[in-house]
């Protein structure tokens, strides 16, 4: 279905599910999209921002050209300072939306892919706080396992609502949820 209408991965149709029930991108402007390649969230995120809005997509791997006008691509770890850099030269200090659909490389041992997965979504969680305005939207993917409910709680910190959603477009029986959350409280950094 992904590839009939256009879009680079059946992920895609997970944000748009999401978008639907929060509304993720209204009068939204800036986004961040980190863990982006194929590309299919940039499609959907580009969709929804329209022609004066900017998609700014970060993979370690490279994200072969979308060919739309309000997407840009970076090529960088997340984990590194340097591609952290990149990003604030791309976009403003408050942005609307900072998604992050991370995965590590599955090896096929859950606890250690869990963890790793862990890692990442902690990385996103800051970054959020970083650059996300105080009332922009944060999702972010989470495997479920033994370092879920602390990843939550912190999450639970930083915002004030967060709902925790299995989209339909999910895998049946794969163990991620996507946290929505939205208000910044305390855990705002000041840039
Ligand atoms: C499930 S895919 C994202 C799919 C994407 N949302 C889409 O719609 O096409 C997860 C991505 O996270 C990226 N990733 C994993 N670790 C990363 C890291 N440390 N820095 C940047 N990207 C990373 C992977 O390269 C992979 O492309």
């Amino acid at each position: 279905m992904a590839k009939e209408e256009g879009y680079r991965s059946r992920a895609a149709y997970k944000l748009k599910q999401l978008d639907d029930r929060f509304h993720l991108f209204k009068g939204a402007r800036y986004v961040l999209d980190i863990g982006a390649a194929p590309g299919g969230w940039l499609q959907v995120a580009s969709e929804a921002v329209g022609e004066d809005g900017l998609v700014v997509g970060v993979d370690q791997n490279p994200i072969e050209n979308l060919e739309l006008d309000n997407v840009e691509t970076i090529v960088g770890d997340i984990l590194d300072e340097e591609t952290l850099d990149e990003i604030r030269e791309l976009l403003p200090g408050s942005v609307d939306v900072v998604l992050s659909d991370l995965s590590p490389n599955i090896s096929g041992a859950w606890e250690v892919d869990q963890f790793l997965q862990i890692d990442l979504a902690r990385m996103a969680l800051k970054v959020s706080q970083d650059l996300l305005r105080r009332d922009g939207w944060f999702v972010v993917k989470v495997f479920m396992g033994p370092e879920y409910e602390a990843y939550l709680k912190d999450v639970k910190s930083a915002y004030r609502k967060v709902n925790v959603v299995k989209p339909l477009a999910s895998r049946k029986g794969s163990a991620e949820v996507y946290l929505v959350a939205r208000h910044l409280g305390r855990g705002r950094r000041p840039r």
